[in-house]
């Protein structure tokens, strides 16, 4: 296993002399603690299976959602690009900094990410250090931000960028992953991660109305925020090659993808790791209070945020 880290930039790794499917327990270990380390790792033309990548993101803990395509090719083969088909606008979305599932009651842990289909340029996938954004905060605005608390929410996100389905049921949601009608999920500001206990700011596209703040100000504040995290050093953007595979924390990083000719398919496929309810919950949420047919009553499809 051959380990080089990212240049000029807070985390993350590219390992190349691994076989992802064949890893022995002492490889393992060493892997699972550079993930730790380094929260992003990239394994160039790794060529994971369909089961090879399920199986190595188990590894990492319990599956939010298995292997689904990230794609703009549609069930019947047809690429999608018009500004109004619901496909782009949900690919659209994914453009804007985020961290996966914040608006679920448990948010993500991680997730594997693998290329099948990658257009001629563009549709880089960025990733944002939030721990190092956290430690370099200006002192004043991490004592003010120390002890709030924001609403995150796909419709929020969606709605505010423009790009909601169209098809609404009745009672205002939508049959997709992730507009489910459960409480809208609280989260910190600045969160401990469960394993380096090291704060990080858990902001992103997602976030809104903080508690106890006029709408205007924690607009302007979240926005200041997101805009000054996702700055170099602390960020990298990968482009891809057919069979790159990708881990990254979720807890730690935001991520986005980034423009590309829709005209031109592109398949890539997300495997979302479970978050730990012990530390992902979000404050407004109980265990028992999540409906186990959630995922089921909300299917993933082609959608994934
Ligand atoms: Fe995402």
């Amino acid at each position: 296993m051959k380990v080089e880290h990212l240049d000029g930039v807070t985390f993350g790794s590219v390992v190349t002399e691994i076989d992802l499917e064949t890893l022995n327990n002492e490889e393992w270990d060493e892997l699972y603690e550079l993930w730790i380390e380094r929260a992003l790792l990239i394994f160039p033309e790794a060529f994971l299976s369909p089961e090879g990548q399920d199986e190595f993101a188990k590894r990492f803990g319990d599956l939010e959602f298995p292997r689904a395509a990230l794609s703009n090719i549609g069930k019947d083969g047809k690429v999608h690009h018009q500004d109004d088909d619901e496909v782009v606008k949900s690919l659209r979305g994914n453009e804007g900094w985020h961290h996966d599932s914040t608006y679920m009651p448990v948010q993500a842990k991680g997730a594997v990410f693998t290329a099948e289909i990658v257009p001629s340029s563009g549709a880089a996938t960025g990733w944002a250090d939030m721990r190092a954004a956290y430690d370099e905060l200006d002192p004043e605005i991490r004592d003010r931000i120390s002890n709030l608390n924001a609403y995150h929410s796909l419709y929020y996100s969606q709605g505010r960028a423009g790009n909601l389905p169209d098809k609404q049921n009745d009672d205002g949601t939508y049959n997709l992953y992730g507009y489910h009608d459960m409480e809208v999920s609280l989260r910190p500001l600045v969160k401990v991660h469960p394993v380096t206990g090291r704060p990080n700011l858990l902001i992103g596209r997602h976030a809104h109305d903080i508690v106890g703040m006029g709408q205007e100000e924690s607009t302007k504040l979240l926005d200041d925020l997101n805009d000054w995290a996702c700055q170099a050093p602390r960020t990298y953007h990968h482009q891809w090659t057919v069979g790159d595979a990708v881990v990254w924390d979720n807890r730690r990083l935001q991520h986005r993808g980034t423009p590309f000719d829709m005209t031109e398919p592109r398949r890539m496929w997300h495997t979302r790791i479970a978050g730990e309810p012990s530390s992902e919950l979000a404050i407004n949420h109980q265990d028992d209070a999540i409906p186990s047919d959630l995922v089921e009553r909300h299917p993933t499809g082609t959608w994934a945020c």
